[in-house]
């Protein structure tokens, strides 16, 4: 796709439309659950056994001095500098003109930069030349030097923290990388061109801007007064492919038997809670959650920023929309639950509560669309139950608490929490059971918890406590079996009477 066609989709929304619409794949999970009573809990069929990723312990690295630059490469870095302030001028508003592809530009900037290069009195041998066109067009076309991170399809991360120092984020660890901007200028242009294709700008009277790149990559910049020790930029890249359960399995993330066993609660219409702190993985946990939704079903997903990528057919996507300059034309999370429930769905998938359209899904839940889904930032069951009970409250309605439990203890089933560890993995931490309320107090059970003491690192494993809903399930066809829990099949259920 061209500039011209990409500003034009963009044109107008801050929030990138641009990202295109993920290709389906054609391979679905083939295996199904409980419809005519078969057992889970064993692997599922495209499961891999072993677990391969090993994390390593982070090390932390010191703060290195910036803008500092070895001797030998100043001479080649001032040329680039000159060469690079000749070629914006000699370019001038052809680089923002919309009539022109990155193919057109990329030329353009070959034939100026030739020019610039003949007046030059050192002159360059070839790979320094090739070179210094590659830069100069990655700079005046692209992101300068966190490109090649952008293409790698290991990095999931880029972090500029001011132009000297730039983290990249692999297997979930963070490094430094040798790679820095030439200047906090040369970042801010490279943000301005970011947040001009949206039609944001950064400046100090709005120093902080979330873009999306075209190819659906998150971007935040944020720059002075509020950054202090210079421009910002924090791009989540949006991978080519989207981890599905077997990744997570094989990351050590989930085991065969707990995605077994929230395949069955998802197949079985529980609706289901995806809690964690940031990046912790929420999301793409929910994606493959909701990837157990089986395909007979139609499904509104409702997000800030589209994110989920299901391989369901029978799927209509919403995004929410924050305010134009003028203040207007704001339509909330909150605004489009409401309007899901006009949609007919079998499921509602909200990419992330953190308001008061928490208390719109708790009632969404109750009332026929069992088997929604969601993430809310918490870190543990426990805290995502009194978190959801704060969200509530910020709905603006008069409502006593213990009613706001009610709802809650009966809405939702199962919390899945997931975490990340010192070593810098992610992983599933409780899959627990809401059990409803007690008293004056919401009870929960962890079916599922993280085993710390053995020798092959931290396991998810079942604590022998069989949920409640196992009934609810078998009622549907699920069967699920006393050994998934932990249990042989003569032992008494543990935990509950
Ligand atoms: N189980 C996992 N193992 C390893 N990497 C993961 C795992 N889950 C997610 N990731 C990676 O971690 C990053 C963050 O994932 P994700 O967006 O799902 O987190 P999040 O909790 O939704 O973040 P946020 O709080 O920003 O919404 C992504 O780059 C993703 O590819
Ligand atoms: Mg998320």
């Amino acid at each position: 796709m061209g500039i011209a066609e990409r500003l034009r989709e963009l044109e107008g929304d801050d929030r990138g439309d641009a990202a295109p619409r993920v290709k389906r794949p054609a391979t679905r999970l083939a295996r199904s659950v409980g419809n005519g009573g078969e057992q889970v809990g064993s692997a599922p069929q495209d499961v891999v056994d072993e677990p391969v990723w090993e994390p390593e312990v982070a090390d932390v690295q010191p703060r290195p001095a910036r803008e500092v630059l070895p001797e030998s490469v100043r001479p080649f870095q001032q040329l680039r500098q000159r060469a690079k302030e000749q070629l914006f001028v000699r370019l001038g508003h052809r680089l923002y003109d919309p009539s022109l592809d990155d193919d057109d530009l990329a030329r353009l900037v070959g034939e100026q930069l030739d020019e610039v290069l003949r007046n030059e009195p050192t002159p360059l041998d070839e790979a320094e030349r090739a070179r210094l066109v590659r830069e100069l067009t990655a700079d005046v076309l692209g992101y300068g030097p966190i490109e090649p991170f952008l293409d790698d399809p290991d990095v999931t991360e880029v972090m500029v923290n001011g132009a000297g120092q730039i983290y990249v984020e692999r297997n979930g660890r963070l490094a430094l990388t040798d790679a820095r901007y030439t200047g906090d200028e040369h970042l801010r242009q490279v943000i301005d061109r970011i947040v001009s294709r949206v039609g944001r700008r950064v400046d100090e009277s709005s120093p902080m801007v979330d873009a999306r790149l075209p190819d659906g990559s998150r971007v935040n910049a944020i720059v002075p007064p509020l950054a202090v020790d210079g421009p910002s930029l924090t791009i989540r890249k949006f991978s080519k492919r989207a981890l599905g359960v077997n990744d997570l399995i094989r990351f050590g993330s989930l085991t065969n038997e707990s995605a077994g066993f929230i395949q069955a609660c998802v197949k079985g219409r529980l609706n289901v809670l995806v809690s964690g702190g940031t990046g912790t993985g929420k999301t793409t946990l929910l994606n493959v959650v909701s990837s157990f939704i089986p395909a007979s079903e139609r499904i509104v997903t409702i997000e800030d920023a589209v994110e989920l990528r299901l391989a369901q057919d029978h799927v209509v996507r919403l995004e929410a929309r924050p305010s134009n300059v003028e203040g207007r034309g704001e339509v909330t999370i909150r605004d489009l639950v409401r309007n899901a429930l006009r949609m007919r769905p079998d499921r509602i998938i909200i990419g992330e509560v953190r308001s008061g359209e928490a208390l719109d899904m708790l009632q969404a839940m109750n009332t026929g669309h069992e088997g929604s889904l969601s993430t809310l930032h918490a870190n543990t069951p426990r805290d995502a139950l009194s978190r959801l009970e704060t969200m509530v409250l910020m709905a603006g309605i008069d409502l006593p608490i213990r009613a706001i439990r009610e709802q809650i203890g009966s809405a939702v089933d199962l919390i899945i929490q997931i975490s990340r560890l010192r070593d810098g993995s992610r992983r599933v931490s409780h899959i627990s059971e809401v059990e409803g309320l007690e008293g004056d107090v919401i009870t929960i059970g962890d079916i599922f918890g993280l085993e710390f003491a053995g020798e092959d690192g931290p396991q998810l494993r079942p604590t022998g406590i069989r949920p409640r809903f196992t009934q609810r399930l078998a009622d549907q066809g699920i069967t699920l079996g006393p050994e998934l829990f932990g249990l042989g099949a003569e032992q008494p259920r543990r935990g509950w009477v």
